[in-house]
């Protein structure tokens, strides 16, 4: 993958683009913020040395779109619940969240517009944040939490991430929990929330591109069990308590209607996405990589394919 992704980049220091009304960063902030990316295929990914993050950056308009429509869907699937942590009731009062890998923002500004008297900080390793001068209550940071959250011990009520830890090996999701637990304060709620890496009931073609994703992902050293442990994961950092679960089933294909299709074809343009990784792993050209994909799109309507969701929530114990 380095030989793919890999080049070295510099860092900066905070921009003053950083204070709102709500927080002054200053009381919060430490360390590290970037910027840059590269073009594979027409669709631009990061290009940060060490990091094995391989989807596009999420201000490419399909990834965008992708992602939006993703988050949709699974918050639908939650009855339009954008969280399951018990934090409603301290959200509307006033409280301070973190959304780590944040992207364009598609949670973080739905909770920033719902929550008005909380503040809601955003940081991903790509600049592609979406802007909302509306949102006075929203920071946004470029870093690589891969060098730590760039914040002090216990500055957040909530600290929150969704469809991330694919950019982690296991030993790095662990360094991440900790983290988490650090910036989160005591009594405060870290979440998680992701899909499993494999699918229910799927057809051929979609398999084989499965256990290709998942000898990458353990090439990689990203354990494919992470996704769905992630509450053994918030146990074993032993400073989380109160652990809950709430699994989710989606949807992938026409069988399903239109909300079915509407997720194969986001499953369908990660594919095309991974397209630099993954015709690696399965020793294909760019032609007989692209016949695969047509035929993940005729399985849809053919196999009653599902995925599972997890989200894991659990509170930061309020003495060390
Ligand atoms: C699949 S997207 C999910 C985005 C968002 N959480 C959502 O659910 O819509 C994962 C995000 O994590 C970011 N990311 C990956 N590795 C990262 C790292 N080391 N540091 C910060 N952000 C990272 C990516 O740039 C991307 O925007």
């Amino acid at each position: 993958m380095g030989g793919v992704f890999g080049k070295p980049r510099r860092n900066q220091s905070l921009q003053t683009r950083s204070v709102n009304n709500h927080l002054d960063l200053n009381e919060i902030y430490k360390g590290d913020i970037l910027e840059d990316y590269r073009v594979i295929n027409g669709r631009r990914y990061h290009n940060v040395q060490d990091v094995q993050y391989f989807l596009p950056l999420a201000g490419e308009s399909k990834e965008k779109w992708r992602l939006e429509t993703v988050s949709t869907v699974w918050k639908n699937a939650h009855d339009g619940r954008r969280f399951s942590a018990p934090i409603h009731e301290k959200l509307k009062k006033g409280a301070r969240v973190l959304d780590v890998g944040c992207a364009a923002g598609s949670w973080l500004l739905d909770m920033a517009a719902l929550y008005p008297e909380s503040s809601f900080v955003g940081i991903d390793i790509s600049s592609e944040f979406t802007l909302d001068e509306k949102l006075e209550n929203v920071i946004y940071l470029q870093c690589n939490v891969l060098n730590g959250l760039p914040f002090h011990d216990s500055s957040f009520d909530m600290v929150y991430e969704r469809c991330l830890i694919s950019a982690f090996n296991k030993h790095q999701l662990i360094k991440f929990i900790e983290e988490c637990v650090r910036v989160t304060k005591p009594g405060g709620w870290i979440e998680s929330h992701e899909m499993e890496a494999k699918f229910r009931g799927e057809g051929p073609i979609t398999k084989k591109l499965i256990i290709a994703m998942n000898e990458f992902l353990k090439i990689k050293g990203t354990d494919a069990q992470m996704f769905s442990t992630m509450s053994e994961y918030f146990a074993a950092n032993g400073k989380i308590e109160n652990i809950g679960v709430e699994k989710n089933s989606i949807p992938v294909g026409s069988w399903a209607g239109s909300v079915g299709a509407l997720i194969l074809e986001t499953v369908y343009d990660s594919w095309i996405s991974l397209k630099p990784v993954m015709k690696i792993t399965l020793n294909v050209d760019d032609q007989e990589y692209d016949r695969l994909l047509e035929q993940i799109r005729s399985e849809g309507s053919k196999y009653k394919a599902t995925y599972r969701t997890y989200r894991v929530f659990g509170q930061k114990v309020e003495s060390n």
